[in-house]
């Protein structure tokens, strides 16, 4: 059983190795989730290394922490050029493949990683999987006005289309930072991530999928007393 202190302390070290990866990045992405929020706390507690770098966020909720912290954070159509982005994930499989989205930022997050020049990703080894999709389902950014048609076209393909629910703090489904419904899909059988990926984002009304396959140039793994970096092609 992996207890609540434990995961912290992989998350912590899996942080505390990332911050090499930006140490020499003046335009800094930065994703969205609990790991994540480790990360910012670290860059809030060596603040005065940071100020004069650029941050942009992968979501409101980072945007409002950085934000907090002092930096300087702009939205994401100032930038031009990622010099490095950070983020966490949901599942990461041998090849470096991962789920992300379960904090319903997967657009943001997909756009910041493939434009950017160095894409590091933080998680605790609980996110190590033998295959995606072992554990979570993957998350669709849907149009608001696509989202039946969609859910029944994937129902009849098979898929299991969920449309994702606030649990608390709103009624209703989870609409993304970019103004699309979260929907979870979970495939009935074990899939190739590149060849699912290219059939959901083909789908008119899908504005991005959770999938992040081929874009991780580095996954940093934490465990309680440790880090392991793992690149992409090794
Ligand atoms: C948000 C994400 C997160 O990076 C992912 O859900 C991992 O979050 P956490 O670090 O809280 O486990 O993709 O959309």
């Amino acid at each position: 059983m992996n207890s609540v202190g434990n995961l912290r302390k992989a998350k912590l070290s899996a942080a505390k190795k990332a911050m090499e990866f930006i140490a020499d990045a003046e335009v800094i992405g930065v994703g969205t989730g609990s790991t994540v929020e480790v990360f910012i706390s670290l860059l809030g507690e060596s603040k005065s290394e940071w100020r004069g770098r650029v941050f942009t966020a992968s979501s409101i909720d980072t945007a409002l922490k950085l934000g907090d912290l002092g930096f300087k954070v702009l939205h994401p159509v100032s930038i031009e050029k990622l010099d490095v982005y950070v983020d966490g994930a949901d599942e990461v499989d041998r090849e470096l493949n991962m789920i992300k989205g379960g904090g319903a930022a997967l657009t943001l997050e997909k756009i910041m990683t493939y434009y950017s020049d160095r894409r590091v990703f933080i998680v605790d080894y609980t996110k190590l999987v033998g295959y995606l999709g072992e554990k979570h389902p993957v998350p669709l950014d849907v149009q608001q006005q696509a989202l039946n048609l969609v859910c029944r076209y994937l129902s009849k393909r098979g898929y299991k289309p969920k449309i994702r629910y606030a649990t608390k703090g709103k009624y209703g489904p989870i609409i993304s930072d970019v103004g699309g419904v979260i929907v979870d899909v979970y495939p009935q059988k074990r899939f190739d991530p590149l060849e699912l990926e290219r059939e959901l984002t083909s789908l008119p009304g899908v504005i991005e999928t959770g999938l992040f396959v081929g874009l991780a140039d580095f996954v940093v793994v934490g465990y309680e007393e440790r880090a392991e970096v793992l690149k992409r092609g090794r």
